[in-house]
């Protein structure tokens, strides 16, 4: 596997595997790798020649007060799985390379409406962050192919949204979520949580489950979400949003809908979780 910083090394290789005829599947991730990266890999690997594996700890999506600094760093152990799960190429730039005006100078992207609510509403700028970092990779990789995962369901809206706006040749793929035993949904941010949190983190997976089967039952949406509401507390999360929504458009779901998401983000000691569940009906 080729390890590299460097724009003009990894353009040099995907230029050569292009050159060929081959096709080329980017992993855009923030590394501390879990089973979850490691299925996009293993998929990217089915439908692409090549693979390319980007570790970029994103400073534009983090706000003020978000955990940029202790965000977990872990290159040597990211390094080995990769290499493990057939990734050929490993593009690891710095904060300087990708933002070398710094960024306050640094041009953006903005998906509008989709990026505003839920995460977008928690997080301000945080989906401007993960739009332009996946533009500007999609750009220095030229991928024929993204992978990414479900669990940040708003997120791959937000990417699709984007390649379809700005006409980006290159398919997205979003994988279904890969969950500990305990139905606990793969995170880096898992990490943040103690033994005894991990268990209870269990509940958010459960409270999903119970809410999808509600309205698969027909059952009124306000009562669904107060039933809900009072599981996370009762176990111990600081809710911060818990919602039904369209599974396409993510407007707040109506009687009609028959593909929904059911969307979670809560507080457990020093974790954000989110998790999301689709229900059709
Ligand atoms: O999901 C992530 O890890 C990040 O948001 C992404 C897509 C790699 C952009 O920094």
């Amino acid at each position: 596997m080729i390890t590299t910083a460097r724009i003009d090394e990894l353009r040099a290789q995907v230029k050569a595997w292009h050159r060929q005829g081959d096709t080329v599947a980017l992993v855009p991730t923030m590394g501390n790798l879990h089973r979850g990266h490691i299925t996009l890999v293993e998929e990217a690997r089915r439908r692409a020649d090549h693979v390319v594996v980007s570790i970029f700890v994103n400073p534009m999506q983090f706000g003020q007060n978000e955990d940029l600094a202790a965000y977990p760093r872990t290159l040597a152990a990211d390094s080995q799985a990769l290499m493990e799960a057939g990734a050929e190429l490993l593009f690891t730039p710095t904060p300087e390379i990708i933002y070398p005006k710094g960024l306050a100078q640094q041009t953006y992207v903005e998906v509008p409406g989709i990026s505003d609510e839920l995460c977008g509403h928690s997080r301000p700028g945080h989906f401007r962050g993960v739009a332009t970092i996946v533009c500007k990779l999609f750009n220095l990789v030229q991928p024929d192919l993204a992978l990414f995962g479900q669990k940040d369901y708003q997120q791959l809206l937000v990417i699709k949204t984007m390649v379809e706006d700005l006409s980006l040749p290159i398919e997205i793929l979003g994988m279904e979520t890969i969950r500990e035993a305990s139905g606990l949904a793969m995170s880096s941010r898992n990490g943040y949580l103690t033994a005894e949190e991990r268990v209870t983190a269990a509940t958010l997976k459960q409270t999903l489950d119970f809410m999808a089967d509600a309205l698969v039952q027909g059952q009124p949406l306000s009562q669904i979400g107060t039933q809900a509401e009072r599981m996370l507390i009762g176990a111990g999360f600081k809710p911060d949003y818990l919602e039904v929504r369209n599974a396409h458009t993510l407007a707040p779901a109506v009687a009609t809908d028959s593909e929904l998401v059911i969307l979670a983000a809560a507080y457990l000691g020093k974790a954000r979780l989110i998790d999301n569940l689709l229900v059709k009906r």
